[in-house]
């Protein structure tokens, strides 16, 4: 397969001036004339599609009429030279031109524009439009920048289990893993009995984090993060919810929640930073097609600080504003998103970390503060998404962990590994849970979750 990507050529032109090379992809649009006709050629490296020009006297006309279609696959050999109509572009004088698949009248995706609700119709074709396209090399770049902050910075990359027994953050909106079918389900007598018979001989389900493995593997590496899929089943049918979705996730000894504060605000400054750099014409893309000033929002994060703020104060905040909102604010209330999204957006103006959260909205694991109601948890709110991080530093106390744990009505025995490295050589240690989709939203303007995945999973809608 010697073939160049349009990238390549669009972008190092010069270096294939007046060469011969052979290139593949989807016929974008075609156009005929009496003489010429020309072929908009995207094979997915680059958000601009390649012009092949066809001197039509020099083909065979029917095999040339079947490339002129939308979304045939072609292969073409041709001369690279300057665009006839950007002397700073590139186009392919073809030479040869052939057909590699048909693509029928019937094809899905014949207009310009198409709505990201019909799109979501056909997920196996969605990735054949400039939204698409652009997201998932967004998602792409900003994938391997985020590998690289920890890589640069001495972290350890470790595969947690999908499969656990654990419930991370104690919602219980956990996926069952099993290999029983309904008839067992229903002829056992309890799920006691069920639960014995089962592949494991015990409860299992798809992981929600991989915070508390997470935690293992730092406290004997230090510095880790994680990098996978994780899973929840809340029936939350939200722009921003998603069944399946994935998140980084580091955890560091010897940090507390300031220490864990300033490596999430320089990881997010650093991957939209490589954003910036790596991705400008899709960046330009979204600006247009999504989201006024993203370019100079994205360049905003990069160079001014985050805001801090306590719970306490964000509550005060949002009481003074009045009742235009639909959810309750009180003390010891959960924040809504239309609050966080208030605060961030219209207060902040910029990214903010709200910290000390009532520890009855939080989870077990997070370090108790001495005030005895909050713990030293912090989300990342940023505008036009709201939460894009959950971070807390952990409770190193087994005691304290403990009663935590039995406040909830937890079972201690499936907690004992987590439990015991309170015992053995505990230390100070924090980590965040970076939602990938959530970040992508905030970077691109695309407003849905289901909108940032390949195939999106939401409550009753396995996209397929
Ligand atoms: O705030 P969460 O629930 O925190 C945790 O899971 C911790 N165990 C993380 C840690 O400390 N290691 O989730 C972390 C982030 C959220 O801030 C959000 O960005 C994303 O994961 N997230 C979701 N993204 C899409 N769909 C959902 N249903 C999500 N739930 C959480
Ligand atoms: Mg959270």
């Amino acid at each position: 397969m010697d073939y160049v990507q349009v990238s390549e050529i669009l972008s190092d032109g010069k270096k294939f001036l007046g060469s011969q090379v052979k290139v593949a992809g989807w016929v974008r649009t075609a156009r005929d004339s009496k003489t010429m006709a020309f072929l908009a050629l995207n094979d997915g490296s680059s958000l601009k599609h390649l012009q092949i020009v066809v001197n039509k006297a020099e083909f065979d006309q029917a095999a040339l009429a079947a490339c002129l279609k939308n979304g045939v696959s072609v292969e073409a050999e041709g001369t690279v030279v300057v665009a006839m109509n950007d002397e700073n572009g590139f186009e392919l004088n073809a030479l040869s031109l052939a057909l590699l698949g048909d693509c029928p009248s019937d094809y899905p995706l014949q207009k310009k524009h198409h709505s990201l609700e019909f799109l979501r119709t056909v997920p196996h074709l969605r990735v054949r439009t400039n939204t698409f396209n652009a997201m998932l090399r967004v998602r792409s770049k900003l994938s391997f920048a985020l590998h690289r902050f920890f890589q640069e910075n001495g972290y350890t990359y470790i595969h947690t289990p999908i499969i656990t027994g654990s419930d991370c953050e104690g919602a219980g909106e956990i996926f069952r893993v099993t290999t029983k079918n309904y008839a067992d389900a229903k002829t056992a007598q309890d799920e006691a009995e069920y639960i014995a018979t089962d592949f494991f001989r015990r409860k299992a389900g798809l992981t929600v984090s991989g915070q508390l493995e997470g935690e293992v593997a730092a406290m004997a590496m230090g510095k880790i993060y994680t990098f996978g899929p994780t899973f929840r089943a809340e029936n939350s049918n939200t722009p921003r919810h998603a069944a399946e979705f994935w998140q980084i996730e580091p955890e560091v000894a010897f940090a507390k929640l300031p220490d864990i504060i300033k490596i999430a605000e320089s990881m997010i400054k650093y991957v939209i930073k490589a954003l910036l750099d790596e991705c400008p014409e899709e960046i330009a893309f979204f600006e247009k097609a999504f989201e006024n000033g993203l370019r100079e929002k994205l360049e905003k994060v990069v160079s001014s600080d985050f805001a801090v703020l306590d719970y306490t104060d964000a509550v005060e905040i949002l009481k003074k504003a009045g009742d235009r909102f639909s959810y309750p604010v009180e003390w010891g209330l959960d924040l809504q998103t239309e609050h966080e999204r208030y605060i961030t957006e219209e207060v902040m103006g910029k990214p903010v970390f709200v910290i000390n959260y009532p520890k009855k909205i939080k989870s077990f694991y997070m370090k108790q503060n001495d005030d005895g109601k909050t713990v030293a948890a912090t989300d990342l709110l940023v505008p036009g998404v709201g939460e894009i991080i959950g971070c807390s530093e952990r409770e190193s106390d087994l005691d304290k962990l403990m009663a935590a744990m039995t406040e909830r009505g937890m079972n201690l025995d499936d907690y004992k590994g987590y439990m015991e490295l309170r015992k053995y050589g505990t230390v100070p240690h924090s980590g965040f849970g970076l939602g990938l989709e959530r970040i992508l939203m905030y970077v691109t303007g695309i407003g849905n979750i289901r909108d940032v995945q390949l195939y999106s999973r939401t409550s009753g809608d396995l996209m397929a």
